[in-house]
């Protein structure tokens, strides 16, 4: 982990442990950051102090909106003694174009770890290149691993484990896909994803599951996809970026709604990250129904990143 010694003038002396991707953690560390958000969550539960991180700043950055990741870090941060400082796209010097190698020097001298939210992926790469405190993606283009920790606890609370559980992905194949596809496979839970032909979730991503455990099955057909689900997952067919290809989308996902016509019989759970587009990818019946564990999955979000950052930070 980073000392703060260079913190100002060049490269990291040592590279901090960032959480950039699913399978940035290892196995070992997932189990551990599930384990402790169940004790967290139990803690605020019984109303009990867990001030483990007392005295530490969370900064997070925000190029795009958002409700649940904002709200999440910033009371998760208070719950466990610390702080958080929201920074928004017209908040600091990144609007008027200082670049983000710059602001990750800069404040890798204030705080003890940065959460982003930004559009490129790659850019999170490079804050976390410079940054000498750990990175944690609050949602990329690419990626949303801190979604995928709360999917699989919830996951873990609905099952009572991983063992045995099928689960499958009905929509596009995005960066919340992506994220959930490689945490299946690093707990081994059995996926299969479902989009249009075009919408895939990325080779790459397929060929990381693989290497961290068995990628998912892929097809176009959503009602094979959901016939021997335990749990089906899906998101907004389009994304935050993508609003120029709104019409596009939405014609290629005809059918790939997640509603009681295509879950018929099963008794599979419904995940949903939220914001949901109702009558689009999920109906108002499925999500306000007895499926629904999206409630359950929000909270989730806030005992894993909890657990995430008691990890990273030193
Ligand atoms: N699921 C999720 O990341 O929600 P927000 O966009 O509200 O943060
Ligand atoms: N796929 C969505 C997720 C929002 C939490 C987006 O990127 O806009």
């Amino acid at each position: 982990m980073s000392t703060h010694t260079d913190a100002h003038t060049s490269m990291p002396a040592q590279t901090p442990d960032h959480f950039l991707t699913v399978d940035d953690l290892t196995p070992d560390q997932l189990r551990s950051v599930l384990d402790r958000a169940g004790e967290y969550k139990a803690a605020v539960e019984a109303g009990e102090p867990h001030g483990d991180l007392e005295g530490k700043t969370l900064a997070m950055l925000f190029e795009k909106p958002s409700t649940r990741t904002r709200v999440s870090f910033e009371t998760g941060m208070t719950q466990l003694g610390g702080h958080a400082v929201f920074l928004g796209p017209d908040d600091t010097q990144l609007g008027r174009g200082e670049p983000l190698k710059d602001t990750a020097r800069a404040l890798s001298g204030y705080v003890d770890a940065i959460m982003a939210r930004v559009f490129d992926h790659e850019d999170l790469v490079e804050l976390a290149t410079y940054a000498e405190v750990p990175v944690v993606n609050g949602l990329t283009d690419a990626a949303h691993p801190c979604q995928t920790l709360a999917d699989l606890l919830t996951i873990e609370e609905l099952f009572g484990g991983f063992d045995g559980v099928s689960a499958a992905w009905v929509g596009d194949g995005n960066n919340v896909a992506s994220s959930f596809a490689v945490g299946c496979a690093m707990v081994g839970v059995d996926l299969t994803v479902a989009t249009p032909e075009s919408y895939g979730v990325d080779d790459d991503v397929l060929a990381t599951a693989a290497e961290v455990g068995t990628a998912p099955t892929t097809t176009t057909d959503p009602a094979a996809a959901v016939a021997d689900a335990d749990v089906v997952a899906t998101d907004v067919w389009v994304s935050m970026g993508e609003e120029d290809e709104r019409a596009e989308k939405v014609a290629a996902f005809d059918g790939f709604t997640v509603d009681e016509d295509l879950l018929g019989d099963t008794d599979a759970k419904v995940l949903h990250c939220l914001p949901a587009n109702r009558g689009e990818e999920v109906d108002d019946e499925t999500l306000e129904g007895e499926r629904s564990a999206v409630w359950q999955q929000a909270e989730n979000r806030m005992h894993v990143q909890k657990a995430l950052l008691s990890e990273l930070v030193e």
